[in-house]
């Protein structure tokens, strides 16, 4: 059975995108078979991954149409032999309506009950969410069996994050049980920063238990990644170092 991560936070332009997307990119680099499910109608991981401009292209053929189905298998575009991904559109905004309207099932399950088709197949499931409490983030709360919570060191982000913990809290009670809170990730840190610094330690203050020791700092290379790419390029080893200590991290802490 893959094990199924997702990226959160109420909070947009935190770095979700870019820590999923990389971190599948990474994880397929060890040579694991990974899943990426894109959860966010602006579809940003899945032109991160793809390369695609224009989503237009997915049309159609999206993470919308998969719940729609019941099925993920049919939607799914491969990268390469091990990285796979299940893309999102603007349609994905409407999931809504369906999941109220339609759905047969639990709404708050219905992207659990489409991936089942493909669990066995894939070592890790990394999914990305949108800044909002929605229905996309709800479902994938529903599946996952680790969060990592994304706190960009910033006020509004920190007062985000213990209402961000109620909403894990409360799926773990009345949808997924098994839900753990991997950790939380201190993002787009700048050290010539005293407010981005005092921030990286507040939050550890609070959450000594929970948060990472790896501090993603605010990197040029880094945020060029979604211009030219993952594929290997002579600035990419450095792009990624911070990724690359987190994940080792990430992957110790869910195989516990
Ligand atoms: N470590 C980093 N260094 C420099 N730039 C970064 C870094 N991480 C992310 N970025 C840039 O910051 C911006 C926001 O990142 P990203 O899109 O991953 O955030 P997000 O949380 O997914 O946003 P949204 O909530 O809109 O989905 C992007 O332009 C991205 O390229
Ligand atoms: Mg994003």
């Amino acid at each position: 059975m893959a094990h199924t991560i997702m990226f959160g936070i109420q909070k947009g332009g935190v770095g979700k995108t870019m820590t999923s997307g990389v971190t599948a990119f990474l994880l397929k680099e060890e040579g694991f078979r990974v899943l990426a499910v894109d959860m966010d109608s602006q579809g940003n991981l899945s032109q991160f991954l793809s390369g695609v401009e224009d989503l237009a292209e997915f049309e159609g053929e999206t993470v919308l149409e998969a719940i729609k189905k019941g099925d993920a298998k049919p939607y799914i575009k491969m990268i390469d032999d091990q990285l796979h991904l299940l893309p999102a559109d603007d349609y994905l905004a409407t999931i809504p309506q369906f999941l109220f309207r339609e759905y047969k099932g639990n709404p708050s399950l219905a992207l659990k009950s489409c991936l089942e088709s493909v669990q066995g197949y894939y070592d890790y499931i990394v999914i990305d969410t949108p800044p909002a409490l929605s229905e996309q983030t709800i479902n994938a709360l529903g599946v996952a069996n680790d969060v990592v919570i994304m706190f960009e060191t910033s006020k509004f982000c920190y007062s985000a994050v213990p209402r961000f913990i109620e909403t894990i809290e409360a799926a773990k009670e009345r949808i997924n049980p098994d839900l753990r809170i991997a950790g939380i990730l201190r993002t787009l840190a700048d050290s010539r920063r005293s407010d981005s610094t005092m921030m990286v330690n507040l939050i550890a203050e609070d959450y000594p238990d929970l948060v990472f020791d790896t501090v993603i700092h605010r990197r040029a290379t880094t945020g060029r990644l979604p211009i030219y790419g993952l594929a290997e390029s002579p600035e990419s080893k450095q792009a990624f170092s911070y990724h690359a200590k987190f994940l080792k991290e990430l992957k110790s802490r869910v195989s516990q």
